[in-house]
């Protein structure tokens, strides 16, 4: 099932999110409708606020991006109750996109890599550090997570700059190619 993606302005990607409780129902169903829906709308990661729900779960897939040829590195993952305890490396810039805010990619800064302890969909503890694009995707995920936004971490005269954008996009005016959604 391909659910909406709601878009900057809805509350629910401020809001709290809660820790998924052991015996959760229809959590692999869950999991398998985020996959569905981000690859529904070509993004390579979606966090559950986005899909108007309040829980800490995000899903990546970075797979689809890598070169033709060469062998997958990309990583296809379900991240529920994640923390992030360490951050590794220099904070580097990378441009990042979202699909809560469409038609707006900006560079943003963070560091290179994480150390993160989480679980599968099967409910699975894992303790990973990832680097490069895929820990790029998970911090930014993340984020989501806390209720913060790629925007959130502009340089001041970015965030001067798309003010205007933003705020038109949080009334409704904005196009994209996939199912959204803006509730306030
Ligand atoms: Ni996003």
């Amino acid at each position: 099932m391909v659910f909406p993606i709601c878009i900057y302005g809805s509350g629910v990607l401020r809001a709290e999110t809660e820790n998924i409780a052991e015996g959760f129902e229809g959590l692999e169903k869950l999991v398998e409708d985020m996959f569905e829906t981000m690859y529904d709308s070509d993004g390579v990661g979606l966090a559950a606020p986005q899909i108007g729900k309040a829980l800490r779960l995000f899903v990546i897939d970075t797979t689809v991006v890598d070169e033709e040829g060469e062998e997958p590195k990309g990583l296809r993952k379900a991240f529920v109750n994640p923390e992030i305890y360490d951050f590794l490396g220099d904070e580097i810039s990378c441009e990042e996109g979202c699909l809560s805010i469409p038609g707006i990619h900006e560079n943003v800064m963070r560091p290179a890599g994480v150390r993160i302890r989480y679980m599968d969909e099967k409910m699975q503890p894992h303790d990973d550090t990832f680097d490069g694009f895929v820990a790029r995707v998970i911090q930014h995920e993340y984020d989501h997570l806390e209720g913060k936004m790629f925007v959130d971490r502009l340089t001041p005269l970015r965030k001067t700059l798309l003010k205007g954008k933003l705020t038109s996009m949080s009334k409704g005016k904005y196009s994209a190619s996939y199912k959204t959604k803006l509730i306030k």
